[in-house]
């Protein structure tokens, strides 16, 4: 049997973790997700749950996974032979796969503007861009084919393999994607009346937040650090016993948060700038970026590099979304990744094709108010990924052996050796009450 390959460098793991949490998370979701929240008070909890709730959770998987080296089921599995611990990896890997069914119809949408922009229709036409956007995702045919298109991408990279597929490539696409992110900010707050919107950003009005801020706060931190659903477990089992990983948690949200606070510098700007409405849901960074674009000496290849960024932050998340789900079933035989990849994609493909047509011919189609498009995103982001922190969170906490749990910490520093007692009191009371508090408010029973 021809085993799994590792990560071959500690930056490679960080950028390829790293990788996975910067995405759709920070960049799109995350500033429309705050103007309907509540604006600079959303991103204050945010911030709190990121923190507190979201790094040591991270850590904890990351735990999981490096002192297992397994494959999200079995690393459960070996902690806890007898119980139900396992089933964590099902969740992990079912929500995954929706995780992955709705994100790539975004991927598709960067695909189809990254295609316009090379050919220079994005800016030339006679649309506005909100008109733009709404016609460019209701055409059936173009997402769903765009969305097969991404997914592919996808399924190639994973099939080569951990360090010569995902880490490559992340290698070479994450410090692309912070460098030009600088230029952008820099272009939108020298916007004319960007004040406004660094202001919205900045100063929390808590008069603003709205009934449910709370529980987008919550969810939105755990979905951009790809925490709860055993990505991360899976992730570090291809690293190298001796890495130490208090640091590489500390750089994986610290990466994080500077891309989310990149974004809202480049988004909100922008926005308040061309007066338009921050609220203005999932097409708003289809609408803004063209927009600050079209008003930008050599804008037309600023857009074409832009595009391609996005489209390496939402890949190298898709990554680690195809990489839970094929490590899960190949259980360590390298020689049937290829097969899985490419079947387990296509799969995706066929659930994500509702999703796709959810903004065309399927808008009208709903459950519960909701989108199959809006129902994937709630059911993961919202339900699926609480469930998997407060789980995991527990399992750390009381069923992981205490003194495996100092070793692997103590590796990098003594202190560990006295404050893994707060660690686990962080694990087994903090976190889970607080998730369960803010859970019980949607459906309100609180
Ligand atoms: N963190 C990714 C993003 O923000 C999404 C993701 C969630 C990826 C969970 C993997 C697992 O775009
Ligand atoms: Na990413």
């Amino acid at each position: 049997m021809k085993q799994e390959q590792q990560w071959s460098s500690k930056i490679g793991f960080i950028l390829a973790a790293a990788g996975s949490a910067i995405g759709l998370g920070a960049i799109w979701k995350f500033p429309y997700v705050m103007a309907t929240s509540g604006g600079g008070a959303f991103f204050l909890i945010f911030l709190l749950f990121t923190i507190f709730i979201g790094l040591p959770l991270l850590l904890a998987e990351l735990i999981i996974g490096r002192s297992t080296g397994k494959d999200a089921i079995r690393a459960y599995k070996t902690i806890a032979p007898t119980g139900y611990w396992h089933l964590l990896g099902y969740l992990g890997t079912a929500t995954s796969f929706i995780i992955f069914s709705f994100y790539s119809v975004i991927g598709g949408w960067i695909l189809l503007y990254f295609g316009r922009s090379l050919t220079g229709s994005l800016l030339h036409h006679n649309l506005v861009f909100s008109d733009l956007f709404k016609e460019i995702t209701a055409n059936p045919l173009a997402v769903t084919s765009a969305q097969l298109l991404f997914i592919l991408i996808t399924i190639y990279v994973v099939a080569k393999g951990v360090s010569t597929g995902i880490e490559k490539a992340s290698q070479f696409m994450m410090p692309a994607l912070f460098i030009l992110f600088l230029v952008l900010v820099v272009r939108s707050l020298t916007l004319e009346g960007a004040s406004e919107g660094v202001r919205y950003f900045l100063m929390p009005d808590f008069n603003k937040l709205t009934k449910d801020a709370v529980i987008y706060a919550m969810g939105q931190s755990f979905f951009c650090l790809s925490i709860g659903v055993s990505v991360m477990v899976t992730y570090s089992s291809y690293l190298d016993k001796r890495e130490t990983l208090t640091k590489s948690s500390i750089s994986i949200v610290s990466l994080n948060l500077l891309t989310t606070i990149l974004a809202g510098f480049a988004i909100f700007p922008a926005v308040f700038s061309f007066g338009m409405e921050p609220t203005a849901g999932p097409g708003l960074l289809f609408v803004v970026l063209p927009s600050i674009f079209e008003q930008m000496a050599f804008g037309s290849v600023f857009l074409v590099i832009f595009m391609a960024l996005f489209l390496f932050a939402t890949l190298s998340s898709a990554f680690s979304l195809l990489e839970i789900i094929v490590a899960v079933i190949v259980k360590g035989d390298a020689s049937k990744r290829k097969k899985y990849s490419w079947i387990v994609g296509f799969c995706v493909f066929l659930v994500g094709i509702p999703c796709s047509l959810s903004f065309g011919p399927m808008s009208d189609m709903t459950l519960f108010g909701k989108t199959f498009f809006d129902l994937a995103d709630y059911l993961a982001s919202y339900i699926l990924l609480p469930i998997g922190v407060f789980l995991i969170s527990i399992f750390v906490g009381y069923r992981f052996p205490r003194a495996r749990l100092v070793e692997e910490l103590c590796k990098e520093s003594a202190w560990w050796r006295k404050g893994t007692v707060y660690y686990v009191m962080l694990l087994r009371y903090i976190i889970p009450i607080v998730v369960i508090i803010v859970f019980l408010n949607i459906f309100g029973v609180l």
